[in-house]
């Protein structure tokens, strides 16, 4: 099975949401010979697209036609704008799509991402689901919507959507990053009115009592690609590996085996005796980095509060969805 490769193809957005990890400053768009020299580079199993809003680069449809002729299984992430202005035939080649949804009502969503942002992204969901799309909701957990995400997955569900959650991770600052309370507290209750379809976030598993290989996918089955041509373990790694200019076609195994990539999979070395490390892997590489300590355990380390954490989850089906595998993240259906 090839890896999942991220792809950023644009940092321009028509929003600017407070969480948002895209790069600030000049816009940077990849055009259609950066991806074929990406795709050479790698055995790609699937590709996401994210990081702005996709349509906003005028290589989009290419990129999609080439992926699409490759029978490469290909994903895209909109705050709604790229999935309402895709024409139809190239929003059916995808194997399937993610609207960014943080908060189950209009004006908390609208508060937070812009004036008409919650009814773009729910005629997104309708449009995509009207053809016959699988579509994921999604959502970031922040320190201000940590309490409403079970209300968000039943959003979902009643426009017949799927539901995932990301962490929030402070590539930029920490403002809106849960504090540890909040992290379990918010799986804690997301759980109560959920049905859990999948979990790559190793601390969440690690809680759980659920078997994985030791850590996340980052460094392992995931690259990722930026609008400026760097290549990164993860998305939120804050340092390339290498660059786009520097691969060449069979460069995997390298770039794999650079001090990057090997960082990332890295486990701290407080971690090493822990009875859960073989789940957890030390937790999150990127958030580890980001707040300053790759060798210390994850801050959300389940282990560092007063009291075990004690969290339960119903299991429901299994479900193949593309990101899943290039991003910790956590699947769910409302129940
Ligand atoms: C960067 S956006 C790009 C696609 C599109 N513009 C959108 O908003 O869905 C991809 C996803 O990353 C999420 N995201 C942005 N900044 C984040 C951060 N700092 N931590 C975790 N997720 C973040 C967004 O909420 C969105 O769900
Ligand atoms: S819509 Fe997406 S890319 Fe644009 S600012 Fe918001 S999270 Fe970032
Ligand atoms: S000590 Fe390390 S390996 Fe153990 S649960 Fe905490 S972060 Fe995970």
């Amino acid at each position: 099975m090839g890896i999942s490769l991220g792809i950023g193809l644009t940092n321009a957005c028509d929003l600017n949401c407070a969480h948002c990890y895209r790069p600030q400053g000049a816009v940077k768009h990849l055009d259609l010979a950066d991806v074929e020299r990406c795709l050479a580079a790698f055995d790609v199993g699937s590709v996401n697209l994210g990081t702005g809003e996709n349509i906003l680069n005028p290589a989009l449809p290419d990129v999609l036609d080439e992926l699409h002729e490759r029978g490469i299984k290909t994903s895209l992430t909109s705050n709604g704008k790229s999935l309402l202005e895709l024409d139809s035939d190239r929003l059916l080649r995808l194997h399937d799509v993610e609207v960014s949804v943080d908060f189950p009502d209009r004006p908390s969503m609208d508060a937070f991402r812009g004036d008409g942002a919650m009814a773009r992204a729910t005629e997104a969901v309708r449009r995509c689901a009207g053809l016959g799309l699988h579509v994921t909701v999604l959502a970031v957990m922040m320190r201000t919507n940590w309490d409403r995400l079970a209300d968000v997955a039943h959003l979902a569900k009643s426009m017949g959507a799927s539901f995932r959650v990301n962490v929030f991770q402070p590539v930029h600052d920490t403002d809106l990053m849960p504090s540890w309370d909040q992290f379990w507290d918010g799986f804690r209750l997301l759980f109560e009115r959920t049905s859990l379809v999948t979990c790559t976030e190793p601390v969440v598993l690690a809680a759980l009592g659920m078997q994985r290989d030791g850590g996340c996918g980052c460094g392992r089955k995931s690259v990722r690609l930026t609008p400026a041509g760097d290549v990164l373990p993860c998305v939120y790694w804050p340092t390339p590996a290498t660059t786009l200019a520097a691969l060449e076609p069979g460069s995997q195994a390298a770039v794999f085996e650079s001090p990057e990539f090997v960082a990332c999979r890295s486990v701290p070395e407080p971690c090493q005796d822990c009875e859960l490390v073989a789940t957890c892997g030390g937790g999150c590489p990127a958030r580890r980095r980001l707040v300053g300590g790759l060798n210390e355990p994850d801050p959300y380390c389940p282990l560092k509060g007063d009291k075990p954490v004690l969290l339960r989850a119903e299991l429901g089906p299994d479900l193949e969805l593309l990101h899943a595998s290039n991003v910790c993240t956590t699947i769910v259906e409302a129940v």
